[in-house]
């Protein structure tokens, strides 16, 4: 199964970003273009993005009611990107539509993968402000299963529950994984992180990694180390 390492380019304007990028004269790195860079700028980031060479994980979340997650999907396959996501909370149907959605005239597809709970959400928040009575665990699994059964080809989840999932929808199902860091380097607001090493070594398929790289006084020596570390190579 493919592995790589995936910059969150988590910038406001298409300048910054291009400027990021400029820095990298080798390797073109896997990128993600989140709410933030796709809202600021709109789609021509993306084409911009993928006419330079980099494979693209498009980081916008969809919710909604199966027909319009379908109909926006297939406008964000036109895109051309390679990966793409949305919520699992918005039910096996939704996904299935969003599944159908995204397949090109040619038959080809992003990736699709799911957001089981945000890492955000913690056991108190699942249980009193959504009335999600299951231990937070359970839940994460049960909509991982979801996303398989829907047809998805993995998750976003935390390196932590890569193994897990890896055991409740097969070795093929992939784990998208953040909340990594080096092991000298800030932990900044992330909760539960491990190393790329050991995200590896937990079952991670793709690290997703913003600021380690992208706050980095030379960010293409730290993707590097994270390569590295991540891919052995
Ligand atoms: O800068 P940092 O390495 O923390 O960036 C991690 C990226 O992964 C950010 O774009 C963040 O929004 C995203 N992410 C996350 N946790 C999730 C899902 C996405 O940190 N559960």
């Amino acid at each position: 199964m493919a592995k790589d390492v995936i910059i969150a380019c988590d910038f406001d304007s298409k300048e910054k970003t291009l400027a990021f990028l400029d820095k990298f004269t080798g390797k073109k790195p896997f990128v993600k273009i989140g709410m933030e860079l796709f809202y600021a700028e709109g789609p021509e980031i993306v084409k911009e993005i993928k006419a330079r060479g980099h494979k693209i994980f498009l980081d916008l979340k969809l919710h909604d009611i199966p027909n319009t997650v379908k109909k926006s999907m297939a406008v964000l396959s036109r895109l051309d990107v390679d990966m793409t996501n949305l919520h699992a909370g918005g039910t096996i149907n939704m996904m299935k539509a969003a599944l159908e959605g995204l397949v090109r005239p040619d038959g080809t597809r992003p990736i699709l993968i799911a957001v089981t709970q945000l890492t955000s959400t913690d056991q108190e928040s699942m249980t009193n402000d959504l009335l999600i009575e299951k231990p937070i665990d359970q839940v994460v699994m049960h909509y991982a299963k979801n996303s398989m059964d829907a047809g998805l080809d993995g998750v976003v989840c935390s390196p932590l529950e890569a193994g897990k999932v890896k055991g409740v929808c097969g070795n093929n199902f992939i784990t998208v994984t953040p909340g990594v860091r080096f092991a000298d380097g800030e932990v900044g607001d992330q909760k539960r992180v491990t190393t790329p090493a050991k995200a590896r070594e937990l079952g991670s398929d793709y690290i997703v990694v913003g600021r380690p790289i992208t706050a980095a006084s030379d960010p293409v020596g730290a993707y590097e180390r994270c390569v590295k570390e991540f891919l052995g190579c």
